[in-house]
């Protein structure tokens, strides 16, 4: 049967219509000084409606011109993104908050001077300004400045706020290289400016401020016990520390609903006290060997020595935890690529960064966690 076709039982065969394969241009940049050049290129594509990858200090995205719904809904299907779960709008002059944005509460203030440019996003009840698809028709809009030059620099090249969910595609881990957007996005997007590696690896902070207290919806970069120091209150919503599935209906953000950051392999995270993880993971390591299965160890340098499996790979050390999140997203995409079957993760304390590690681990397990000693 020929490739992308479906043969029915008479016989016809329906064609899939595919998008049309596009050439991406990789733009290397400098990430400090990026070549003002190539972000104008890469702005002229912008503002053509066109996609462009662009590193940021979490993880890089996938941006198109916010106010333009054409460039947004093509943004959704490079990405194979479900149309109800909106972007971040990018920003990098304040001013623009107040154009995309209402009913600011006194705290942004607050908190944007203290956390932005940086890796935190904040959620408003937005303006009419906004075209419906930015904001997947909801009332609210999420914006974050983020800190790197490269993003920012794009931003101020293409005169308009950038929409721009992570450029992986949709339920794949986020990317934190440009080779990991090639590999997801090459021939779907028109450009990917090429920063290096991202230095935080986790996304940024989702704070809703369009409720009171503030809520949590989605840990990341900026840690919340750095927020509890600016706010006092901030509650986390349940799906933030969830350590099982929980009902759809109680997804405040749309994100919450979806499957995410998964390798093709099966995760299994194992949590506990080092000594009962130690034991837990070698006991599961050992079972999926006997069942001839590839067995991947997701570990800690602390550990790294005892594991014996096909493929033992460490995020750096537990007690470092913005080193574990930098490896996180690219240690889950190499054990794919070494065609692991299963990996077996040690979960690490969800203090400060650790929070949104296992946040993005639990979900990348579909929450098959299994809790030792
Ligand atoms: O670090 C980051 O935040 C990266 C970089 C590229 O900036 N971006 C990113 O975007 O992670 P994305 O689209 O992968 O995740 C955005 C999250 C989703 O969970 C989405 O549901 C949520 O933000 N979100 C967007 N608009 C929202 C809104 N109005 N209300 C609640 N949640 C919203
Ligand atoms: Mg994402």
């Amino acid at each position: 049967m020929r490739k992308n076709s479906f043969k029915f039982k008479e016989n016809r065969v329906l064609r899939i219509r595919q998008p049309r394969m596009k050439q991406t241009v990789m733009l290397k940049v400098d990430s400090q000084k990026p070549d003002i050049e190539k972000v104008r290129v890469a702005a002229k594509i912008i503002r053509k409606g066109g996609l462009v990858a662009f590193p940021t200090e979490t993880v890089y995205g996938l941006g198109a011109d916010a106010l333009n719904p054409k460039a947004v809904l093509a943004l959704f299907k490079a990405k194979k993104r479900p149309i109800d779960n909106p972007p971040i709008v990018h920003i990098e002059n304040i001013h623009d908050v107040y154009r995309l944005a209402e009913q600011i509460p006194p705290t942004a203030d607050q908190l944007m001077s203290e956390f932005w440019p940086g890796p935190l996003t904040l959620v408003f009840k937005r303006s009419k300004n906004v075209p419906d698809v930015t904001v997947a028709g909801l009332s609210t809009i999420a914006i974050r400045m983020p800190q790197h030059p490269v993003a920012l620099a794009l931003i101020r090249e293409s005169k308009c706020p950038i929409a721009a969910p992570s450029a992986n595609l949709a339920g794949k881990p986020s990317p934190t290289s440009a080779n990991h957007v090639f590999n997801d996005l090459n021939g779907r997007i028109d450009a990917i400016l090429d920063g290096g590696p991202t230095r935080i690896g986790v996304e940024s902070t989702v704070l809703d401020l369009s409720v009171d207290p503030a809520l949590v919806l989605r840990p990341g970069g900026t840690p919340l016990e750095a927020l509890r120091k600016i706010l006092g209150d901030v509650k986390l919503h349940p799906f933030v520390a969830a350590e099982k599935e929980l009902p759809i209906e109680k997804a405040r953000s749309p994100g919450m609903k979806h499957k995410h950051y998964a390798p093709n392999a099966q995760v299994i995270v194992v949590e506990g006290s080092i000594p009962a993880v130690l034991v837990k993971v070698k006991e599961l390591a050992e079972s999926y060997k006997l069942k001839g299965v590839k067995v991947g160890v997701m570990t800690t340098d602390e550990t790294v020595e005892a594991y014996r499996a096909d493929v033992v790979k460490s995020l750096g050390s537990r007690f470092n935890l913005a080193v574990v999140a930098q490896n996180l997203f690219r240690l889950l995409r190499e054990f794919d690529t070494e065609g692991v079957d299963v990996i077996i993760a040690e979960g690490v304390s969800t203090e400060g960064l650790g929070l949104a590690v296992m946040n993005r681990l639990r979900k990348a397990a579909g929450y098959h966690i299994v809790k030792a000693g």
